[in-house]
């Protein structure tokens, strides 16, 4: 036997890096996944540090949200979150001088992880950053494969990132409730709207969870033997139809996440006059 050959071509394939039979243009979707990706969590992840131009009255950067402390430095922090959406005041003195006072760094990290555990996102970084595959039947890094063990064994708290997800979500369809009224007068704004469609994405994106999937109804025996069986029985058939689109629904919602935050940037700045009815 000859055993070079053999090595070199396992399971039908080659065995070298990116080597595959597949004739479609497989690598768009690899190519594509980390450009997103790059791009997106790059931009979310600069204006996380930069933390100023969040707030355009009556309009909150969903970076921010909920702050639980601001800054009224406004020469190096201009339109920061407002002192009164602020829950425990400004920065403490404790706070590390080397990290920027921007509340992106407290309660919106659960949003991060919650990302970063995802199953969906842990399929695409996988194979967009670490190619351990890049695509279906194409040969990935050279890697031990040990699967999800030793330090990933942190992405099964993802059912716990979920709590923090939700308890976010909440918060997030509050700022929303805000945004309706500017000096206490209800009134309606291009910016109302951008939020409202950034927390039904969100909302689609969270209760499409798998973990939710499991939590309000997956887990269960049986979906007919009492009242509270039936009810989680529809509500698991609307997660169900929402998990299908799970992967629509994680990249619509990171996009117009990132697009609410510009909105909000430019008008804060002044650059585009939000167009209302105040
Ligand atoms: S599996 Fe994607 S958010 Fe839970």
């Amino acid at each position: 036997m000859n055993t070079a050959t053999a090595s070199a071509d396992i399971g039908g394939h080659k065995d070298d890096f990116l080597a595959t039979t597949r004739s479609d243009p497989w690598w768009k979707g690899w190519a594509a996944t980390a450009i997103g990706l790059t791009v997106f969590f790059g931009y979310l992840t600069v204006r996380v540090f930069q933390g100023y131009y969040m707030w355009a009255d009556p309009y909150l950067s969903p970076l921010v949200a909920p702050p639980l402390f601001t800054t009224l430095d406004s020469v190096n922090y201009p339109n920061a979150a407002p002192l009164k959406h602020a829950w425990l005041g400004t920065f403490p003195a404790w706070w590390p001088r080397f990290v920027p006072q921007s509340p992106g760094f407290m309660f919106p990290v659960l949003a991060i992880m919650f990302r970063m555990t995802c199953y969906y996102y842990r399929k695409a970084y996988y194979r967009a950053f670490f190619a351990t595959p890049p695509g279906c039947a194409v040969r990935g890094a050279p890697l031990k494969y040990r699967g999800e063990t030793a330090l990933l064994l942190v992405q099964n708290l993802h059912r716990y990132a979920l709590y923090g997800a939700l308890f976010l979500l909440v918060f997030l369809w509050y700022d929303v409730g805000l945004a309706f009224f500017k000096n206490g007068r209800f009134g309606i704004g291009v910016g109302t709207l951008v939020m409202l469609i950034n927390v039904v994405l969100i909302s689609g994106y969270t209760f499409g969870c798998h973990s939710w999937r499991h939590l309000i109804g997956g887990r269960k025996d049986c979906f007919s033997c009492d009242s509270g069986s039936k009810t989680a029985h529809k509500v698991w058939k609307k997660s169900t139809w929402l998990n299908q689109r799970h992967m629509l629904f994680a990249w619509l919602s990171l996009v117009w996440v990132a697009f609410t935050d510009f909105y909000i940037m430019l008008c804060s700045k002044g650059v585009i006059k939000d167009l209302n009815t105040w």
